[in-house]
């Protein structure tokens, strides 16, 4: 398939699925000017609802977590989806047919990358199969006494196609090379690292049981190697770095086999061998994240396959503070918590060896609502026979009552703590008031902060000051769209000026239509490399010159789909155009003057540098005739 007819049809999958039904369907809209705002599904947005979603341009952006772009793109996040899972979900959902294949021009490199992520699941899955194969073989000896001492039985092994990579340096590199695969993607995937001469070697080396991490479709996308030896200065384990095909930050591990649990209840640990070992007793609802802390898009995915979810940490600080962390997390992306105390061992794996598993049943129907496990925590720290000690007190419960929303559920605990502390219900209640006022001013202001570092950031890259990086978006923003400045424009019958931008009562107006700004810039002088401030404008200037020779005025969304894909967050932004992004643009008031002169100073520089003395004084000349 051409990559035109490719383009259409993806511009008819984004026509046909409504960005509004579609956010909707993950967070409460509600209109707010030209835009509909929300709170952001794609990361904790608390109070201040950070996303703004066009209805006209079909697109949307976050300025709290940065997202952006059209309804695919939203898919793409929301859903945990690469860009052609989430395009064939949005053409599903309008009875679309995905076309057979595609390629050419722009595509072609993202039917490379697609290629590239298939060798690597492939080269995973031979490497998988590599490492359980030597549990049954004299080199893979070690690894299987390790396993059986740590009562793993063999059907477990094979559920998880658990494996050993044995000592060497490079038996996994000497075996897929017999496969067939390259030294770069053995390297790509993550499974070999390479020596300062350029040389590789196998990333587990040092003798490690290993846990392959598939994903919910069944693809292994890395590994985590538990060393056998103890006693080494080696770290315990040894996980996959970030590749391609694998983002820690989005994947659970065994989450491939919960996924098929009809509890509608996960549980969470901290390690591998928890999940191994919970499966084992019978508990096929076990995950966990893979060595870091729990993350927002794990949460997501916890969502997606069950609404509540039980938290199994290590009953140590370590595990306490993780708790503390994942559960506000949860609770954020609304999954139901409760938290889970191990009373023998150290972790889930050790009690259920010690206790059984009909006993770790037990903990699971004792463990506590998240708000609960939170007070309790509270209490340990305090004498509450001790006045200063239930001030402080009162203050820290008040705080976590207040992430209470349900006003009965809030009544509840305050009453039952009220009662404790012997003071009045309606005084613990006006604290627990208070602190949610206080809450959601500090909320506020991080918002704020985090959107204005979020500008700076964008800036950081900048060359040519802040005067320039205005204009460049200002001029972006107009050539993608004149309806905005010009609708306005006429219902105040201003006159018609070019498109440098007039003011009526503090609005901005101009004679501004796509076909005129691009042209008008481009008589000026001003061609996409002059779009200097960032790497992104310079791309938005040439994807729009190059449509403006259509002549025709582009839908956002389309846009969107017409530029790289990592662009899609940083060009929403300047697509989406909402009050405050324009109240900001409107600072820049000639934008192609602004850019001439910027260009100009640019070749004088250049001029002044390679001694062009004459270009120098013509440059100069031209910069006075511009002043009279
Ligand atoms: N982890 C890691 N790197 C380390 C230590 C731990 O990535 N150096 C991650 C692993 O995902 C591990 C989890 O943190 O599974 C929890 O650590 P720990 O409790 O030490 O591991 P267990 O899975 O309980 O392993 P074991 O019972 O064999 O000690
Ligand atoms: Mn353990």
């Amino acid at each position: 398939m051409a990559n035109s007819d490719f383009q259409s049809f993806l511009d008819e999958v984004v026509m046909k699925n409504d960005i509004v039904d579609i956010i909707s369907g993950f967070t409460t809209l509600k209109r707010s000017g030209n835009n509909m705002m929300g709170l952001c599904p794609l990361h904790n947005d608390k109070k201040s609802p950070s996303l703004s979603v066009s209805p006209d341009k079909q697109i949307f952006h976050c300025f709290g977590c940065g997202a952006g772009g059209s309804v695919i793109q939203f898919i793409e996040a929301a859903m945990n989806l690469d860009f052609m899972d989430a395009v064939k979900y949005l053409a599903d959902r309008v009875h679309m047919e995905m076309p057979a294949s595609r390629g050419g021009g722009d595509k072609q490199k993202q039917l490379m990358l697609s290629k590239k992520k298939e060798r690597l699941y492939k080269i995973n899955a031979m490497a998988a199969r590599y490492y359980f194969d030597n549990l049954s073989k004299p080199e893979g000896r070690a690894g299987l006494e390790y396993l059986k001492k740590r009562e793993i039985t063999n059907q477990t092994i094979r559920k998880f196609g658990i494996g050993y990579a044995p000592p060497g340096w490079t038996s996994l590199i000497d075996h897929l090379k017999g496969e067939g695969c390259s030294e770069e993607d053995m390297f790509d995937a993550g499974l070999i690292r390479r020596r300062n001469n350029g040389t590789y070697y196998d990333a587990f080396y040092d003798g490690r049981i290993i846990f392959p991490i598939i994903d919910v479709r069944g693809n292994v996308i890395a590994f985590g190697g538990r060393i056998i030896k103890d006693g080494t200065d080696a770290p315990k384990y040894w996980n996959t770095p970030e590749t391609l095909i694998f983002k820690k930050k989005d994947n659970l591990f065994g989450l491939n086999i919960a996924k098929n649990d009809k509890s509608g209840r996960l549980l969470l640990m901290e390690g591998y061998m928890d999940v191994v070992a919970l499966h084992q007793g019978g508990f096929g609802n076990a995950v966990a994240s893979l060595g870091t802390s729990f993350t927002p898009e794990q949460a997501r995915l916890v969502k997606r396959y069950a609404p509540s979810a039980v938290l199994c940490y290590d009953n140590d600080e370590a595990g306490k503070k993780a708790t503390m962390r994942a559960g506000d997390i949860l609770f954020d992306a609304g999954v139901k918590v409760r938290v889970l105390t191990v009373t023998n061992g150290k972790d889930p794996d050790e009690f259920i060896k010690n206790k059984g598993s009909d006993m770790f049943s037990v903990l699971i129907e004792r463990a506590e609502p998240l708000i609960e496990y939170k007070i309790n925590e509270i209490r340990e720290k305090y004498n509450l026979n001790d006045v200063d000690d239930k001030v402080d007190f009162t203050g820290e419960v008040s705080a976590v009552l207040a992430k209470v929303k349900n006003p009965a559920q809030r009544e509840i605990y305050v009453s039952k703590i009220a009662d404790e502390l012997k003071i009045s219900a309606s005084g613990l209640m006006a604290a627990v008031r208070e602190s949610e006022r206080s809450i959601g001013a500090a909320e506020e202001r991080r918002n704020e902060v985090r959107r204005t570092r979020e500008t700076y950031r964008r800036q950081g890259t900048q060359s040519g000051g802040r005067g320039v990086w205005q204009a460049e978006r200002f001029l972006l923003s107009l050539m993608s769209d004149a309806e905005v400045v010009t609708a306005d424009f006429v219902k105040k019958g201003a006159v018609v000026i070019d498109v440098g931008i007039n003011r009526v009562d503090g609005k901005i107006f101009g004679d501004v239509d796509f076909e005129n700004v691009v042209k008008k810039a481009a008589k000026s002088g001003i061609e996409p490399a002059d779009f200097v401030s960032d790497p992104v404008h310079q791309r938005l200037a040439e994807l729009m010159f190059e449509l403006s020779k259509s002549g025709k005025m582009p839908e956002a969304a389309d846009i969107i789909s017409r530029c790289q894909p990592e662009d899609a967050g940083a060009v929403s932004v300047i697509l989406i155009n909402d009050k405050s992004t324009r109240d900001k643009l409107a600072a820049s008031s000639q934008p192609i003057e602004i850019l001439v002169a910027a260009k100009e100073k640019r070749l004088r520089i250049k001029a002044d540098q390679s001694g062009d003395d004459a270009e120098l004084y013509r440059l100069f000349e031209k910069k006075k005739e511009r002043k009279l």
